[in-house]
């Protein structure tokens, strides 16, 4: 049976053409694009061609844009660099509690060298009020950092108003736009944002490759120190392949995009429907309206999350619970947490994610199948 994978939110594959341009950088001659010889420009080359695509994806100047090893370096990037530059002027962060662990646990580690972070709650739907962010703010305030999409439920989060309370009162903005930048019309100007971070392999790039956003000016201090790649930004050799590999998918992105949110829509009511037609109680649904309807976070109430997976797993479809670094580790999610989710609901929850390439029928198969999984669990608990 051909495999379904539903699990994108976690990784993507790298798509055939994007394979195709980093294979030259792997396999061809060495080029440092520091090197002032023919193979250093080629490689110099490269690196800007892909600057200008990353850049584009986002709206922003590619002077801006800083490559980074993933999404995880640029949110400790963006809160640390931020944080230490600023650190005379205030010690205080505003963030939110249902920010990815590369977030929250930078922000915990600030915590710990003499800064104070507050963590605003979601409401129920799991979007956070851009009012509570600024009712927290303090003179202090130094930075403040709101996630666009969240990775667990999907949830759009209110960027462009938190970013203008945030900046009207005199912080810098940062965003972690991992998952919104595959879906969404991400623009750093429209926005308001002075950090945002992002991740090639959500968008069928290669893994180990990401981008941090600096609008010029901002305050902010590089985490690397070493030689003057990156314009001084973000010492160390860059990842040629990895770069190269980041352009050519934030290219076929930028025209696929528009059509991608709509497709994810059709994808998410037919994976609902068909799960609402094999399984007898009623799914909870773990997103607001106004959500990236490509995170697809259900649960089936009476049946083991864990359980469904592997039963899933079994029938050669791959989904997951929670975001993928917690789930194996037995934790409840801490987003579905926030939100005020129980805990018996929480470990009923499966997250299925697409894809721009996701297909209607890997959609119905899967959905049909874990209704179906559901049913006969909750049954037997039911009966045991
Ligand atoms: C919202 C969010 N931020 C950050 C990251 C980390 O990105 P990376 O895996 O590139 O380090 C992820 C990936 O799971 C994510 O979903």
């Amino acid at each position: 049976m051909a495999a379904i994978y539903l699990d994108h939110a976690a990784t993507t594959f790298v798509l055939p053409e994007v394979r195709a341009a980093m294979e030259p950088y792997l396999g061809g001659p060495p080029g440092n694009p520091s090197s002032i010889h023919q193979f250093g420009r080629r490689a110099k080359a490269a690196v800007e061609d892909a600057r200008d695509a990353v850049a584009a994806l986002i709206g922003a100047p590619p002077s801006d844009v800083v490559f980074t090893s993933g999404g995880t370096e640029a949110d400790n990037a963006a809160l640390i660099g931020a944080a230490l530059a600023l650190r005379d002027r205030g010690r205080h962060i505003v963030t939110t509690a249902i920010e990815h662990h590369a977030v929250l646990h930078a922000a915990q580690w600030l915590e710990t060298m003499g800064f104070e972070v507050s963590y605003v709650e979601p409401r129920p739907d799991g979007v956070v009020d851009a009012g509570m962010v600024a009712r927290v703010m303090r003179s202090d305030t130094i930075l403040v950092s709101v996630m666009w999409v969240n990775n667990e439920t999907g949830a759009i989060q209110p960027v462009r108003e938190a970013a203008g309370l945030a900046r009207e009162r005199g912080a810098i903005f940062h965003t972690d736009a991992v998952q919104a930048v595959p879906w969404l019309p991400v623009d750093v100007e429209e926005a308001g944002c002075d950090l945002l971070s992002m991740s090639a392999h959500k968008l069928h790039g290669p893994s180990g490759i990401g981008a941090l956003y600096i609008r010029r000016g901002t305050p902010w201090m590089p985490l690397l120190r070493g030689g003057a790649q990156e314009r001084g930004r973000r010492a160390g050799t860059e990842n040629l392949p990895g770069v190269v590999g980041f352009g050519v998918a934030a290219a076929r992105l930028l025209s696929k995009r528009r059509t991608g949110f709509e497709h994810a829509a059709r994808l998410k009511a037919a994976l609902l429907q068909a799960a609402r037609e094999e399984f007898d109680g009623e799914i909870v649904v773990h997103s607001p309206e106004r959500a990236v309807p490509a995170i697809v976070n259900v649960a089936f109430p009476g049946a083991a999350a864990e359980t469904v997976l592997m039963n899933l797993d079994l029938q050669g479809i791959a989904a997951s619970s929670g975001s993928a670094c917690t789930s194996g580790s037995l934790q409840p999610s801490h987003v579905l947490k926030a939100m005020g989710v129980p805990d018996s609901v929480i470990r009923s929850s499966v997250r299925f994610s697409f894809s721009v390439e996701t297909t209607m029928e890997e959609v119905e198969t899967a959905g049909r199948a874990a209704g179906r999984i559901a049913r006969r669990l909750r049954r037997r608990n039911s009966h045991g």
